[in-house]
């Protein structure tokens, strides 16, 4: 299964990708994430990103599909993978058919998550994540048992620099503007199936089933 999860930030994206990745043998890709364990790794990469995801930008699309690239080699992506955050503009879904025809393989859909820009705020602003482990919390709709503390293995949680309600606010503008285009792009594929991503999360995550079925 080869998946892509379109969706403004804050969608619910990485909430549902790691649901699906822990019942089913599959794994998941996440730009964002990649490039946050470079910036901590104080990698060159992560420095010339740190600049674009402090202000809520796009990183440049070469050094994106360089990224990818090299992890869709990788093994342990051969049996199938959840892509999250990428492809965010024409020319990275470009990159990416044609690193897919190379390898003479295909996508099987593109979710589109959906959820009312006011509610992306609220969930954003709220949001905490295991500086270990990656667990998302949110400190309104599923805090931690403990304040700032993972529940899963006690590690710190920290508040992204990019989730203050200014960078949010400019992060979905250039969602609209750079990343909404692609829905046109996979929709001549036919592969677009539109999820309703309000509500309860266990109720999107069968709706997510439900398609994927
Ligand atoms: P990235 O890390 O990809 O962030 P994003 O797309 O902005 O998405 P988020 O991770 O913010 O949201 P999500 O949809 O995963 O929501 P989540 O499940 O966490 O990118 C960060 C930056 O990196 C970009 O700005 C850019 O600079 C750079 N970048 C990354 N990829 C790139 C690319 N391909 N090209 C160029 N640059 C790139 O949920 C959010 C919160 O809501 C959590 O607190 C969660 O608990 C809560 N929540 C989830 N579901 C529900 C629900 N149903 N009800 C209530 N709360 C919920």
């Amino acid at each position: 299964m080869r998946i892509i999860f379109l969706g403004p930030p804050g969608s619910g994206k990485g909430t549902q990708a790691k649901m699906i990745i822990k019942d089913h043998h599959v794994k998941q890709l996440s730009t964002g994430d990649l490039l946050r364990e470079h910036r901590k790794n104080d990698t060159a990469l992560g420095h010339k990103a740190q600049e674009y995801m402090d202000a809520g930008n796009l990183v440049p699309d070469d050094i994106i599909l360089g990224m990818v690239a090299e992890e869709l080699k990788k093994p342990e992506l051969a049996a199938g993978y959840i892509l999250d955050g990428f492809p965010r503009t024409c020319p990275q879904a470009e990159g990416l058919d044609k690193l897919l025809r190379e390898d003479h393989k295909e996508l099987d859909h593109v979710l589109v998550l959906n959820v009312p820009d006011e509610e992306l705020i609220r969930r954003l602003t709220a949001r905490r994540s295991c500086s270990q482990c990656g667990h998302i919390y949110n400190l309104v709709f599923n805090p931690p048992k403990k304040d700032g503390v993972c529940d899963i293995d006690g590690a710190e949680l920290i508040h992204r620099s990019d989730d203050t309600e200014e960078t949010v606010v400019n992060r979905l503008a250039v969602y609209k503007k750079q990343t909404l285009p692609l829905i046109d792009h996979y929709d001549q594929q036919g592969l677009i199936r539109y999820i309703d991503g309000t509500g309860n999360v266990q109720d999107i995550y069968k709706r997510i089933l439900d398609v994927l079925r």
